[in-house]
């Protein structure tokens, strides 16, 4: 299947692949994308396009006002992640342990060669685009932050996009309905009563309780979910005891849970609890949780999606359909709990490489950067069509 980039893209190919690698060699954290602000700041202002800095924090919001009409706004989020870049890319990371391993790079780079595209953009009459660059999408819930800043204020529609390195170039993953998991995380604590290692009468050993608790605790995915329906449970980390004769009184656990629905993400945290007691009364341990609500899941709007997949169809043809999806979180479901919009997937492997031998978050992590032509593609077909 031929590619049809857009030639007003293809136009700007070397600027856009530069921005990537620029943001690329100096990534910077969560809440601390203070030179990309700068950086992204100075190409608004060379465009000719009015913005606003630290909103959210370090976030930035341009604004083209064609006419009156609808406002769409696009977002890309900014931030890089606490990992050292391996491999020999002459755009590897300048910032020792600190590297753009997801993709932001290339969502700052085709958002600003959009916002280049349509600044010179003299068809389009009628209308505002929003340009959202929003920090901390690793965690640190940005879009809460852009949202209570007003980036959302006389929003209609929003759409935001992700480079996939688990689809191939070329491709454009889009659903309806849910495509990203909430990501929510917790803390067990076990407090049972220590003794000596021969003597356990008497005792309430912790790695005994815990150990019972984490089988009990699966079954919440495997009994309690929908089969047809998907959920994770992970403890990831697991702490007690103090040597190898001593009955152990302590046990902390951390997790996350995923799932792709409100109904599920609450159901998971009752059974929770409801496993807990049991377990408690069960051994007579006394059983902690901190359960804390992460990112909630990204649930695309019916509409949006279309508009998405009409404005995919003339780039890739058949090949925007259904994404690889995974469970993993995003906060661009803040956005959608608000207004109506779309979030997709962009394949953006690596060609030499299969696809799985660079994921996200990999310490040698790159992309195909052919596919921010067909993410800035899509955009600018977005913009027009919704405009028109
Ligand atoms: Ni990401």
């Amino acid at each position: 299947m031929k590619i049809n980039i857009r030639k007003e893209i293809a136009g700007l190919s070397d600027e856009i692949y530069y921005y990537r690698r620029h943001f690329h060699k100096y990534p910077e954290l969560s809440f601390k994308e203070f030179k990309t602000a700068e950086t992204i700041s100075k190409y608004l202002k060379d465009f000719g396009i009015k913005h606003k800095k630290n909103v959210g924090k370090t976030g930035v919001v341009g604004e083209i006002y064609f006419g009156p009409g609808p406002t769409i706004a696009l977002r890309a989020d900014m931030d890089a992640l606490p990992m050292q870049e391996k491999g020999s890319l002459d755009y590897k990371s300048r910032n020792d342990g600190v590297m753009h391993a997801c993709g932001h790079d290339g969502h700052m780079a085709i958002l600003l060669g959009v916002a280049k595209s349509l600044s010179k953009n003299n068809r389009i009459k009628k209308g505002t685009v929003k340009f959202i660059f929003q920090p901390a999408e690793e965690g640190g819930g940005g879009a809460r932050y852009m949202i209570e800043d007003g980036c959302l204020n006389g929003v209609d529609e929003i759409y935001g996009l992700h480079l996939w390195n688990y689809q191939k170039y070329g491709e454009v993953g889009l659903k309806t309905g849910a495509v990203m998991a909430s990501a929510d995380i917790f803390e067990i604590e076990i407090l049972g009563k220590g003794g000596h290692g021969a003597a356990p009468q008497g005792t309430v050993d912790a790695i005994v309780v815990a150990s019972h608790l984490i089988n009990i605790l699966q079954t919440v995915v495997s009994r309690n979910t929908d089969p047809l329906e998907n959920t994770v449970l992970t403890i990831g980390k697991i702490k007690g005891g103090e040597n190898f004769n001593v009955i152990s009184d302590n046990v902390i656990m951390h997790g996350t849970t995923r799932a792709y629905s409100e109904k599920n993400r609450q159901m998971i945290k009752k059974r929770m609890e409801e496993i807990i007691e049991g377990i408690s009364n069960s051994f007579n341990a006394i059983i902690k949780i901190k359960y804390k609500e992460g990112y909630p899941p990204t649930v695309n709007h019916d509409l949006p999606v279309q508009n998405v997949l009409l404005a995919a169809k003339d780039i890739v043809g058949d090949q925007a359909k259904s994404p690889y999806l995974s469970m993993g979180g995003e906060d661009f479901s803040y956005y959608l709990q608000k207004i109506p919009g779309c979030f997709f997937f962009v394949g953006s492997a690596p060609e030499k490489n299969d696809i799985l031998s660079t994921p996200h978050h990999c310490s040698h992590f790159d992309i195909d950067e052919r596919s921010l032509l067909v993410g800035a593609s899509v955009y600018l077909n977005l913009i027009e069509n919704s405009f028109k």
